[in-house]
């Protein structure tokens, strides 16, 4: 019995994995392993012989099989020891950048709008590229007659002969999400819409596909003061300057009342753009206060809601910032351009860091 003893536990301490381990115990403990074969010989022996042989072989299956677990828990430590090992990774070692894919300028553009927007307790709202002409036009007070669509060079969808449900058209403006959004969710409100817009048009300034953003704010009590200081502190942050002048310029939307565009004080100095200096003007957007029926439209009182909205082309202020010259090169998908004029992705537009660093 000793002899079988020292035979095993050397076994098991030198058995090298799982299998070999699995081996050991069938040779040992198992059915017809030699340990429990030696227990079936005690029915053979004498109820003394018995006496001494049976608890010593118990004891000694239950050595054994100590052992095996034993040696099994340390066979199952060493392979994880070996695998955290080798798995190891320094979650603090800094990413090292390799720029493969990179931000499109109009991407990075919309990113930092919403960021400023965002800042002033803005939320941003979508709609679809596909509108019917109530959203596109008659909601925000253009008409069948209005000279305005026939300026807005739409694209109206292709209908079959007698089907007389209103057009659908790609939207040529952003203004028809003001419409839904407050159809939706009423006053008061406060968002951002970006989005591309269409127009049939193509030439150095003019694409049929563009991107803009419209702004609107309702509640009791905003005013152009509240437009005003919005669009200073939009402009500001987004051309990361201190300072700039607006200029409000009457102007005339069918869906606001009054209507201002608005430029803004620059100077052309070598023929680099500076925004925030020099007594050039240059304009950025239109605005004014929402036309009573805008809000009527849209299931909201006049008498008890009001204020602003504003409509921004993307693309243009891009341009500006980042002294891009052609329009049509932000979709020609020319990778030497994108690598020019595009943008890191992990830096993101935020507002503590100059948003374009
Ligand atoms: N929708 C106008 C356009 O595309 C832009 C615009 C002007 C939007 C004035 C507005 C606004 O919300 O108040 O030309």
């Amino acid at each position: 019995m000793d002899d079988l003893r020292e035979k095993y536990l050397t076994l098991i301490k030198d058995a090298g994995d799982e299998s070999g381990l699995e081996e050991l115990r069938v040779q040992a403990v198992g059915k017809k392993g030699e340990i429990s074969l030696k227990m079936r010989e005690l029915g053979k022996m004498t109820p003394e012989e018995r006496q001494v042989a049976g608890p010593a072989l118990n004891a000694l299956k239950d050595e054994i099989n100590a052992a095996l677990a034993a040696k099994k828990a340390a066979l199952a430590d060493a392979a994880l020891e070996e695998r955290l090992a080798s798995e190891w990774l320094d979650v603090t070692l800094p990413v090292r950048p390799q720029r493969r894919g990179s931000i499109h300028p109009i991407s990075q553009t919309m990113e930092e709008i919403s960021a400023i927007f965002a800042d002033m307790g803005f939320s941003v709202a979508e709609g679809g590229q596909i509108e019917n002409d109530w959203y596109n036009f008659d909601a925000l007070n253009i008409p069948g007659h209005h000279p305005a669509r026939a300026e807005m060079d739409t694209f109206y969808m292709h209908r079959d002969a007698g089907d007389n449900r209103p057009p659908h058209v790609l939207r040529t403006h952003t203004s028809p999400v003001q419409i839904r959004h407050m159809e939706a969710h009423g006053a008061p409100c406060r968002i951002i819409c970006p989005g591309r817009v269409y127009r049939a048009d193509y030439d150095q300034t003019h694409t049929p596909m563009f991107h803009q953003f419209e702004g609107l704010c309702i509640d009791k009590d905003i005013s152009m003061a509240n437009l005003k200081w919005t669009l200073e502190e939009f402009v500001k942050a987004f051309f990361e300057v201190d300072h700039v002048e607006l200029r409000f310029r009457a102007s005339h939307f069918p869906f606001t009342e009054p209507s201002a565009e608005v430029d803004i004080q620059c100077s052309w100095e070598g023929g680099v753009l500076k925004v925030g200096e020099g007594d050039d003007w240059l304009e950025i957007l239109g605005s004014g206060m929402v036309h009573p029926k805008v809000l009527q439209n849209s299931g909201i009182d006049p008498n008890e809601w009001q204020g602003f909205a504003f409509g921004v082309g993307i693309d243009r202020i891009a341009m500006l910032k980042y002294g891009i010259p052609d329009l049509r090169a932000f979709f020609d998908a020319d990778l030497r351009w994108l690598r020019h004029y595009g943008f890191n992705s992990l830096d993101v537009p935020a507002l503590h860091s100059g948003l374009s660093r």
